[in-house]
């Protein structure tokens, strides 16, 4: 079955598509997470079971689909740096029948926000049989995916009912950061101890507003680079080359527009011949060790023709940037670099006269392998 729910629907409010009123319930749902996962001294209050289960793994496997696969790269970032537990990111469509598994002590995280997706599924019905432990992180209780693995932590984000995922991205986020702050501080590790999640996850969610609170200059951009563009780049590196991947699923699943999102690094190595008169390539620059080389990568596209366009952290903004988002841990900064992503994706959707919540050929569910 799909699940595709009639976009008629009265929950919509006083927004056009259901896709805008997630965007804007982003802020929100931090807060509850921070609620529902952080007691008030900003202790994660995740269940010890899970904690020791996955505390005696030796490599956790993250697996995903689509836009929960690019949340589960920026997992990748928060568990390693704040357990010391290797981790790897698969998507679960080619995870499902390659099983590259060379580790004796295996832990698995399912990221999916209907729990019902097929690919991720098949990949749970091999892990069971190998007796191997799992997590399900998801939005929807009693889903599938849920009911089949050992433990499960909700996203409590409300129905995502837009076909474009976009608060699940980053409540997943949110609470793989969570969850990687209760394990590190389970191992002992100092650096989780110290990372004061419940004031960052306050940030952030105030970061989320400021920018949606600029919606019509995300419009007029949207209007003027890219609902005549035949092509788009978004280019970033570590933890800002996996938001690129996710920033350019949004723009082509919605308005059509064919986007990479691209290491930009590796432009130079052959993609760059792509770029024309008017292309326009969008840096993600969040990391300050990073920050200078992907201007300098953006440079070289602009002296092909393209036009550039920057999402920058407050600390590392130079006067001509396009946006600018406030300061977080390094470790969140996909939360806010996101948004101004998924609003242009919105935005150029809406301006080429398309249906934002329903885009041809998807479906809000694909339980199909
Ligand atoms: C995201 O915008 C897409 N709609 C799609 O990639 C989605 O993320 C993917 O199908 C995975 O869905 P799930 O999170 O429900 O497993």
């Amino acid at each position: 079955f799909e699940v595709d729910v009639d976009p008629s629907d009265s929950e919509k409010g006083v927004y056009p598509y259901y896709m805008l009123k997630e965007i804007d319930e982003q802020p929100n749902v931090m807060r509850k997470l921070s609620k529902k996962y952080l007691d008030e001294n900003g202790t994660p209050v995740i269940d010890e079971k899970l904690l020791d289960v996955m505390k005696n793994s030796d490599r956790i496997y993250i697996v995903g689909a689509g836009t929960s696969y690019h949340a589960g790269l920026v997992g990748k970032k928060q568990l390693e740096t704040l357990t010391g537990i290797p981790t790897e990111v698969h998507v679960a469509s080619e995870f499902a029948y390659e099983k590259p598994i060379f580790s004796k002590k295996p832990f698995f995280l399912f990221l999916s926000q209907s729990g019902e997706t097929a690919d991720s599924r098949q990949v749970l019905v091999n892990v069971n049989k190998d007796h191997y432990p799992s997590l399900t992180i998801t939005n929807v209780a009693n889903s599938t995916l849920s009911r089949e693995s050992d433990f499960t932590l909700l996203l409590d984000a409300g129905p995502e009912i837009s076909v474009a995922s976009t608060k699940a991205y980053t409540a997943q986020i949110a609470l793989e950061a969570i969850l990687a702050k209760a394990l590190g501080e389970h191992l002992g590790d100092q650096r989780a101890q110290d990372f004061d999640l419940k004031a960052q996850l306050s940030l952030v969610a105030q970061g989320m507003q400021t920018i949606v609170d600029e919606k019509d200059k995300i419009d007029e951009i949207s209007q003027d680079y890219f609902v005549n563009a035949t092509q788009a780049f978004y280019i970033g590196r570590g933890i800002d080359y996996t938001v690129s991947l996710e920033a350019a699923l949004k723009l082509k699943e919605i308005s059509y527009v064919h986007s990479e999102g691209f290491a930009s690094g590796e432009l130079k190595h052959g993609t760059i011949a792509l770029i024309e008169d008017g292309t326009p390539v969008i840096g993600i620059i969040t990391q300050g060790f990073t920050a200078g080389l992907t201007r300098s990568n953006l440079m070289e596209t602009a002296a092909r023709g393209a036009k550039t366009l920057t999402i920058v952290r407050k600390s590392l903004a130079q006067d001509d940037d396009t946006f600018v988002i406030p300061d977080v841990d390094e470790l969140l900064t996909p939360l806010l670099s996101v948004i101004p992503a998924q609003l242009l994706a919105y935005y150029t959707s809406l301006n080429k006269g398309l249906n934002v919540d329903l885009p041809r050929n998807l479906a809000k569910s694909v339980t199909v392998e």
